[in-house]
């Protein structure tokens, strides 16, 4: 059986960036993904890039294309019912953000995998994970593209495979907790052929609910409304996605910009956490652990926090047989977690109207929102939270 020191279930931002931190070390890593190559790199997916994620691109050399290609912004809006607040983050946190989306973050880092020859299986579905338990390595068996079925050993197993990670049951049995939250409301996403409505993203709210204007580049644009999560595309012609998003965004200067819609998806809503996020040596990391819904689109950054915990905590237990960080791994995530659990859910809950609000509701939630914005100390407070905290820095 061939060994390796370390299997990563999953080409995800956790699983990708995870390799490319043990590489640095020296640490060779196999990474199994079941999906294809192309599926991976086309998957739309949500796009802000805090300052620790674009640090850690930059200073590992991943960062080239995009510091060239991203927008880096240092301000959002807020549109209250159609009068529209700016949030200096630059100027309030001495951070910036880059919209970058996910699917760009996973090219630049399957194209490093692959230059510095490390092993990326696509196509390869891992059937087990065995012997996790014991002092000896554990067994990973898992089938190529071509049906061939196959066993590995490996000293440690980190699953990075997403929100229905098959490798979670074996982590949360015999007492793991898995928290959960269901939200009443969902986003309508398109792309768009047009130009920029504005540089900087604009967080809409409106009795009628969300809005949010971002954008991917200068010709192609990524719009959200919030819809109901029974919602389908065909619930949405593009009339009504024009004049709902005009409602709901457009306020005195800013009109949204329109073009061909080419693109369009529901995106669920849900809040978990896992607790804890390993069992002898296996591993949960990003959204196999956890799920944040995509206001402030926290998800790719966390899954970037769990791996810069555990790729020192790897290095230390295979080069110096030292497991000490690797055991605190769960008490150390998790706090930060939880904080972008309720980043998420707290934005979420300002700027979302509960379908069947009434006046009180709405105007109770505008005025949350307003206290926060006219206040220095609100904005900044909104700001710490959305440029995002230092990464977890740890030696190797
Ligand atoms: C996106 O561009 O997909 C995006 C941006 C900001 C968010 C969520 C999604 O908060």
């Amino acid at each position: 059986m061939n060994h390796v020191p370390v299997a990563i279930i999953g080409a995800g931002p956790a699983g990708l960036t995870l390799a490319h931190l043990l590489h640095l070390q020296g640490i060779e890593s196999v990474v199994f993904e079941s999906r294809t190559r192309q599926a991976v790199e086309e998957t739309v997916r949500a796009g802000i890039l805090e300052q620790g994620t674009l640090n850690l691109m930059r200073e590992t050399g991943v960062g080239e294309r995009m510091e060239r290609e991203a927008d880096h912004d240092e301000a959002i809006d807020i549109a209250i019912n159609g009068e529209n607040i700016r949030i200096p983050l630059t100027e309030l946190t001495g951070h910036k953000v880059a919209i970058y989306p996910q699917h760009e973050y996973l090219k630049d880092f399957i194209a490093k995998r692959i230059s510095d020859g490390g092993e990326l299986l696509f196509e390869t579905t891992v059937d087990s994970v065995e012997n996790y338990q014991g002092d000896g390595p554990a067994t990973i068996t898992y089938t190529d593209a071509d049906g061939t079925t196959h066993q590995l050993s490996a000293d440690y197993v980190v699953a990075a495979d997403g929100s229905s990670s098959p490798s979670r049951s074996l982590v949360t049995a015999d007492g793991g907790i898995r928290a959960r939250h269901e939200y009443p409301y969902a986003w309508f996403g398109i792309l768009v052929e047009a130009p920029k409505t504005q540089k900087e993203l604009i967080y809409a709210t409106h009795p009628e609910g969300f809005a949010l204007i971002s954008t991917r580049t200068d010709t192609v644009q990524r719009y959200y409304l919030q819809c109901d999560p029974e919602d389908t595309p065909d619930m949405w012609p593009d009339d009504r996605i024009w004049e709902q998003l005009h409602l709901r965004a457009d306020s005195p200067g800013i009109t949204v910009s329109e073009g061909k819609i080419f693109d369009k998806a529901v995106l669920r809503f849900r809040s978990a956490v896992t607790e804890p996020m390993q069992k002898g040596r296996l591993f949960l990391a990003g959204d196999a652990a956890h799920t944040v819904p995509p206001t402030g689109a926290k998800g790719l950054n966390l899954a970037v926090a769990d791996v810069s915990v555990l790729a020192p905590g790897l290095t230390r237990a295979i080069k110096r047989n030292d497991t000490g960080l690797l055991d605190d791994y769960s008490k150390l995530a998790v706090p930060r977690i939880w904080k972008a659990q309720h980043f998420s859910f707290w934005m979420s809950s300002m700027l979302h109207a509960v379908p069947g609000e009434d006046h009180f509701a709405t105007q109770r939630r505008f005025a949350e929102l307003r206290s926060v914005l006219d206040s220095e100390a609100g904005q900044r407070y909104l700001a710490e939270q959305y440029v995002g905290r230092d990464l977890p820095r740890f030696d190797y």
